[in-house]
């Protein structure tokens, strides 16, 4: 592998807007829309949760799924204080004339793992890219401690907050090592250029997603896993105190998916990382949230602790889809059994190990 200073400019404000990388760093990829970075639209009511604090951890709708650990209560839905408060008041996204997301509220849990849930097209890409300033509100703002995002200087925001969005793309022929690197240009001035300590994250990152031996790939010579794997590497490189990941696990096998997972944890555990993520899968995103966001025609249903939201009729409100709930016999969090139409309950079935 060859650790070498990135051949781009250093700093993302610098980055034509046509390159898709930076993009995805620092730029604003919709232009359409007014905004009203002043500050929030105001007033709006929040959502009705119901899923309080309070609720208790066994719920209507769950069951246990046979003999297995006592369920486990997930980390407290609060925030840590003295981290960086991620915020989004009033907010109305749109593309053209289409209105996804209308006068949305959303108070992100500092320090903590959340999971925006819900069905295709409900709007949780486009929630996740306004909040990562890739989106331009039409109506409302988004806080980061209290300074809207789109009245903050570029670098700034690149250094607090990191995405990696859907599908991204990298430029032809960029090698893994070259993208990673990326991710460290918002740390990079005139008068502090490539260091040491980019270039320990880079190698750090690369070794945590195991990507160390494909470091000097092209990024468009990789298999699908592994190219998503150079991404996180990139957002995991750029050290910011919030990461926003849309649909991480996408194209990863079963093992690479809990690798990654198990790296976000890590992430949050040590080093108080604020996570945002989208999950599609309901039992991972169990698993793993300390906070679900469970979103549906652009509008958030419900929140809080996977225990307390996550039930039958959640699920069948959010996707339109009969399940039973038990409990998850490795981690005590709620475990989504889909029925469909070819299977009908069967009670026996979900008690045996
Ligand atoms: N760039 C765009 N231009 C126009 N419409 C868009 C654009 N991006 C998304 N949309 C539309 O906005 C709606 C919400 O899309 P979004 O990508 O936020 O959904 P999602 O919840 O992330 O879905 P998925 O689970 O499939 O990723 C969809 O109807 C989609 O077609
Ligand atoms: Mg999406």
């Amino acid at each position: 592998m060859t650790l070498k200073p990135p051949s781009w400019p250093a700093a993302p404000a610098d980055i034509p807007d046509a390159d898709p990388v930076s993009d995805r760093l620092t730029g604003d990829t919709t232009t359409d829309g007014t905004t009203t970075d002043g500050g929030p639209a105001g007033g709006s009511p929040a959502r009705a949760d119901r899923g309080g604090s309070d609720a208790p951890a066994g719920r209507p709708g769950q069951q246990a799924a046979g003999p297995g650990p006592a369920p486990v209560p997930s980390r407290p839905d609060r925030s840590d204080p003295g981290l960086p408060e991620l915020r989004a008041s009033g907010l109305r996204l749109a593309y053209d004339n289409t209105v996804i997301v209308d006068d949305l509220d959303l108070v992100v849990p500092a320090g903590r793992i959340s999971v925006i849930v819900g069905a295709n097209a409900c709007g949780k890409s486009t929630l996740l890219r306004a909040l990562a300033r890739l989106l331009r509100p039409r109506a409302g703002a988004v806080h980061l401690d209290g300074r809207s995002i789109h009245a903050m200087p570029t670098r700034q925001v690149a250094r607090q907050l990191g995405i990696l969005p859907q599908s991204p793309v990298a430029p032809s022929g960029l090698t893994v090592v070259d993208l990673v690197g990326r991710g460290r240009s918002p740390h990079q001035t005139w008068w502090r250029q490539w260091s040491t300590a980019d270039e320990q994250a880079v190698t750090e990152a690369l070794r945590a997603t195991a990507m160390l031996e494909l470091a000097d790939r092209p990024v468009d010579e990789l298999s699908g896993g592994q190219r998503q794997r150079a991404w996180i590497a990139m957002a995991v490189a750029q050290g910011t105190p919030v990461l926003l990941l849309d649909e991480p696990t996408t194209f990863l096998d079963l093992a690479h998916q809990i690798d990654v997972l198990d790296l976000v944890v890590d992430l949050n555990r040590r080093e108080k990382r604020t996570v945002v993520m989208v999950l599609h899968d309901l039992n991972q995103a169990c698993r793993y949230a300390d906070h679900v966001i469970a979103m549906r025609a652009g509008r958030i249903v419900t929140q809080g602790p996977p225990a307390e939201v996550v039930t039958a009729e959640l699920v069948e409100e959010v996707f339109g889809l009969r399940c039973q709930v038990v409990t998850d016999p490795v981690s005590g969090t709620p475990l989504v059994i889909p029925m469909g139409r070819h299977h009908s309950p069967r009670p026996a079935a979900a008690l045996k190990s």
